[in-house]
């Protein structure tokens, strides 16, 4: 049944809805945030314009969908919103000769969020505070359609497969602090998860790639698993599957890291970009997240 505090309006054929008629800055009932949840489920990224959001609301609003992990360690240490673990930055923006976030303003490659651990987030939401003029929109991928894109030979062939999803550098490139560069896919740190998975109520399949640099599949020569992994992405992530969504100040955007991929397309490092993004670790019923 329809909620009746918002309404859910599709942005693309694929994914995506943009949600009206919710201030995020105002509590949200039990029942609201439950049916976001939902939405969130169906249509795997949502868009709120509009929002006057301080990190406690973005905390707040994220907590609803589940508990909340600590911002990622990136080229620039651990970086987070002052006074809130939970916050990471991204920016291109310096502060006294220093970075106040991460990934610059060169293009992030495709990639889900931090799927280098054993149990990657469920969600993540991105709230932008500053947006640059030109570029540095983000474009997001169905992995249930990239799945589909693929040739029914390609299918099965990939069925049993693992692959191997890098630790050492992040979507912009960058390596990590405290990893040495990798030299061998095939040994370089990274954790192992099934390229193909099912979503657990509907059973659609959907491919777990990860991001392309220094991906490795296990069990093949790193020249085999190169040719593979190059003809899976040619055939899955296509521009013609993806959405890509142009910022305005006051956006957040939430997107199942589960079952979709991300990317942002660089911009003139001359303007500034801000955004405060939050990970949600696993799905929690909303109901009981109310208060966090
Ligand atoms: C990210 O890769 O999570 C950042 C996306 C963005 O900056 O738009």
């Amino acid at each position: 049944m329809p909620h009746t505090e918002f309404t859910v309006h599709p942005v693309s054929p694929t994914l995506g809805a943009e949600i009206r008629g919710l201030d995020l800055s105002q509590p949200l009932r039990p029942a609201t945030a439950s049916a976001l949840a939902d939405a969130l489920d169906r249509h795997l990224v949502l868009v709120f314009r509009g929002q006057a959001l301080s990190d406690a609301d973005l905390v707040r609003v994220s907590g609803h969908f589940g508990p909340l992990d600590k911002a990622p360690i990136t080229e620039n240490g651990r970086l987070h919103a002052p006074g809130h673990e939970e916050v990471y930055v991204i920016s291109n923006v310096t502060e006294n000769g220093r970075p106040i976030g991460a990934l610059g303003a060169g293009e992030s490659v495709w990639h889900a969020d931090m799927t280098y651990l054993e149990t990657p987030p469920y969600a993540s939401s991105l709230y932008a505070l500053e947006v640059p003029a030109e570029g540095g929109d983000t474009g997001f991928l169905s992995m249930f359609a990239a799945y589909d894109a693929l040739p029914e030979a390609l299918k099965r062939r990939v069925e049993r497969l693992s692959i191997k999803h890098d630790s050492t550098t992040n979507s912009g490139g960058y390596l990590r602090q405290g990893f040495a560069p990798p030299t061998d896919v095939a040994t370089s740190p990274g954790t192992v998860h099934p390229l193909v998975i099912a979503h657990p109520v509907t059973g659609a399949r959907a491919l777990l790639l990860g991001r392309r640099p220094h991906a490795h599949i296990s069990g093949l020569s790193v020249a085999e698993s190169e040719a593979l992994l190059d003809e899976i992405w040619a055939a899955a992530v296509r521009p013609e599957l993806a959405w890509h969504h142009r910022w305005r100040v006051g956006d957040l955007v939430m997107w199942d890291n589960r079952w979709t991929m991300h990317r942002r397309d660089p911009f003139p490092d001359d303007q500034r970009r801000r955004m405060h993004r939050t990970q949600i670790a696993v799905p929690g019923r909303a109901s009981e997240n109310a208060a966090a």
